[in-house]
């Protein structure tokens, strides 16, 4: 009998940072780089209001957002597109500009559905080197032939947590071929304190060849309404809503993200409760010779000596209630990833730290 086939694709699924362990109930799961103080009140405030009607479609424009994001970031509407997740426009620029045989740049190690998404639309996937786990530009432009379509880098990235300067960014946009799209994903952009630093969108505003992405996942602390925002040139962006269904963006996540946006007190409490921890974890880390990154976003990649067995240490804080990331899939050799929690999490961290170290 002949049963529907689905097509042949060589790609290992995305796992996201795990949430249970088994035989402990309420686990403390710093594995996700999700926020460590949660949403902001007025948003939560305004997913309650929202209740009455949900049984609406939502704007498919997503025009309040897109205004908040116009007003507060001073761009123009029509060149913003929102996404269910910052996930979901990797996908659309990969629909919209890949053919069989492309080429995608992607650095070594990076937010893998740069790659999953690109070989979903059965482009060749060419790693760029990294030096000491920062992305390498000159590697990058080494890497790019006359099949390059896209690059893809996370600045600050992730897994690693290094970040490249504002000259850098420049140094390398300028260097890139005009018909290959930059695609320099802000994830993790409002945690930067670096004077060196500036983000994709203040820098790219007027490039032609850059998408600059966004995520309410992060700081912002709605990573479960999924809700995400690209940047780019008018007509980049008009490409990538051709692939846009009509209603990705629920009601409760658009009014969710404007509130927000226009909660700059609680933003604020983020960084500074980001900045506080971040220091602590950084030098209780160096204090145990545990080599990591400078603190540049809300995570730290540990890498162990041979002295210590990753999977090992990932279980021992798993039996303590604690979930930090594996880096098996991103091949990065005996490390593990933690997300700073909030202040309870990290004093257990850190005491965990001590105890295993
Ligand atoms: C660099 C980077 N980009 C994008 C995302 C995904 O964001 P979103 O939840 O908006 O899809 C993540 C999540 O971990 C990330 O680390």
């Amino acid at each position: 009998m002949n049963f529907p086939k689905a097509k042949k694709v060589n790609i290992q699924r995305y796992e996201g940072g795990l949430s249970k362990i088994a035989g402990i109930t309420n686990p403390i799961k710093l594995s996700s780089n999700e926020s460590a103080l949660g949403c902001s009140p007025a948003a939560a405030k305004a997913i309650d209001k929202i209740k009455k009607k949900i049984f609406k479609y939502p704007d498919s424009n997503s025009s309040l957002l897109k205004k908040q994001l116009a007003k507060i970031f001073n761009v123009k509407n029509n060149q913003l597109i929102i996404g269910s997740g910052s996930d979901e426009i990797i996908s659309f620029a990969c629909q919209a500009f890949l053919e069989k045989g492309d080429e995608v740049i992607v650095p070594e190690f990076s937010f893998l559905m740069y790659r999953i998404y690109a070989q979903i639309n059965e482009a060749k996937i060419i790693y760029a080197k990294e030096n000491n786990l920062k992305i390498s530009i000159d590697s990058i432009l080494n890497c790019i032939t006359k099949k390059t379509k896209i690059i893809f880098l996370a600045n600050p990235n992730n897994p690693t947590g290094t970040y490249l300067t504002e000259n850098e960014l420049r140094y390398l946009q300028q260097r890139i071929p005009t018909n290959v799209l930059l695609v320099v994903d802000d994830a993790y952009w409002e945690y930067v304190q670096k004077k060196d630093y500036s983000s994709g969108l203040s820098i790219f505003k007027n490039a032609k060849n850059v998408l600059v992405l966004r995520t309410f996942s992060k700081i912002y602390g709605l990573a479960s309404l999924r809700l995400g925002w690209g940047y780019s040139s008018k007509s980049i962006i008009s490409s990538l809503l051709t692939y846009k269904p009509p209603f990705n963006i629920t009601t409760t996540a658009e009014l969710a993200g404007v509130s927000a946006l226009k909660d700059n007190k609680w933003l604020k409490k983020n960084i500074s409760h980001n900045n506080f921890w971040c220091k602590k974890i950084f030098e209780k880390l160096k204090e145990k010779n545990i080599k990591c990154n400078l603190p540049n976003a809300n995570f730290f990649l540990m890498q162990f000596s041979k002295k210590y067995d990753a999977n090992n240490i990932f279980n021992k804080f798993a039996k303590s209630g604690v979930i930090l990331r594996k880096m098996n899939n991103y091949k990065i050799k005996n490390s593990l990833r933690v997300t700073v929690g909030n202040a309870q999490e990290s004093k257990l961290f850190i005491k965990l730290i001590d105890r295993f170290f």
